[in-house]
């Protein structure tokens, strides 16, 4: 099957990602560019909620390649993140080989080969992002990184510079076409240096607010304009409080969808008193919207929204 081409500029990587409504920046979709020409891992770091994984998933799915995901979390290990033996089978194998008699003297090195072969491996994300695939070498999502312990990530590090991992009792498997890969952090902790280095770095920030507008009139297309409008502007102003998790762009999308499937035609108090479980997620969070606070994040707006025609 023929590989398709990768995009061969910074509109074609941004028209791309637009093809699966993932909104971009220049700066981001010259940074995946870059990556994708150097043949170099993307990190992309931010808070949560700002679109960071989704890159990913656009990619692949805009490119026609498998999307491979390692979800990081805390005691990832190698058996986890990059391949194990099949334990249980390995013992029926053997109880099998016991039974039939076929373990003899010169038998047993056999059934070691055996055991220790393609078939008794588990295969876990990183191994299977070595592996050849139809239709080109597949994305490789390393999701929130931060999550992971330091060890893990020195260990990352060697598959990131050689794409190969070694399994003692089988050898070195190298990937023949290294997979593009996207790298996340929530930035919980500082990922090491020496990972960034290997990397080309986009820090993902909140989109601003005719980006966060045309993200809406993507994804809830049902939403009246000005209720879309409303739903931008009012999620802004929230940003700017200080609050314990400020609403993401993911906060932003279940709002618009709740107000529409309400028949909410615009944001105002009410509304917002109503369903503020969808973008605030902290008890300190919601108390600090208090009525007379929701009233004037309202007013503000209503500016706001006179101000942009
Ligand atoms: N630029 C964008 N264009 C379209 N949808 C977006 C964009 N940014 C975020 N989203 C949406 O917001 C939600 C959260 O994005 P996600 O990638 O999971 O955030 P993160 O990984 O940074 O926590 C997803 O549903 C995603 O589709
Ligand atoms: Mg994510």
């Amino acid at each position: 099957m023929p590989i398709a081409p990768l995009p061969d500029s910074v509109d074609q990587v941004a028209q791309l990602l637009a093809s699966q409504q993932y909104v971009t920046e220049r700066h981001l979709a010259t940074t995946l560019y870059l990556a994708m020409v150097m043949g170099r891992p993307l990190f992309l770091e931010g808070e949560a909620g700002v679109g960071k994984t989704e890159v990913a998933k656009a990619l692949a799915a805009g490119l026609g390649r498998r999307l491979i995901r390692l979800q990081c979390y805390e005691g990832l290990d190698i058996a986890n993140a990059v391949y194990e033996w099949n334990y249980p089978r390995q013992m029926i194998e053997i109880r099998l080989a016991e039974a039939s008699g076929e373990i003899s003297r010169d038998g047993k090195g056999k059934l070691e080969a055996d055991i220790f072969s393609d078939r008794f491996l588990i295969k876990r994300p990183l191994l299977q992002a070595l592996e050849a695939t139809e239709g080109g070498p597949p994305v490789l999502l390393i999701d929130e990184l931060d999550r992971a312990d330091e060890p893990f990530e020195a260990y990352l590090l060697e598959v990131l510079a050689e794409y190969q991992v070694t399994v003692p009792e089988l050898g070195t498997i190298r990937a023949e076409r290294p997979p593009l890969v996207v790298i996340t952090s929530n930035r919980t902790r500082e990922i090491h240096d020496a990972v960034k280095r290997r990397c080309f770095y986009h820090w993902v920030d909140y989109p601003d607010k005719e980006r966060e507008l045309e993200i809406v009139r993507r994804k809830v297309p049902q939403a009246a304009d000005m209720l879309s409008r409303g739903v931008v502007a009012f999620i802004a102003r929230l940003r700017e409080m200080e609050l314990y998790k400020a609403p993401g762009v993911a906060e932003t999308i279940d709002w618009a969808t709740s107000l529409a499937a309400l028949d909410r035609t615009a944001v105002d108090p009410e509304a917002v008193q109503a369903t503020l479980g969808v973008i605030l997620k902290y008890e300190d969070d919601v108390a600090k919207l208090t009525p007379e606070r929701i009233a004037q994040l309202t007013d503000d707006v209503r500016a706001d929204l006179a101000g942009q025609r």
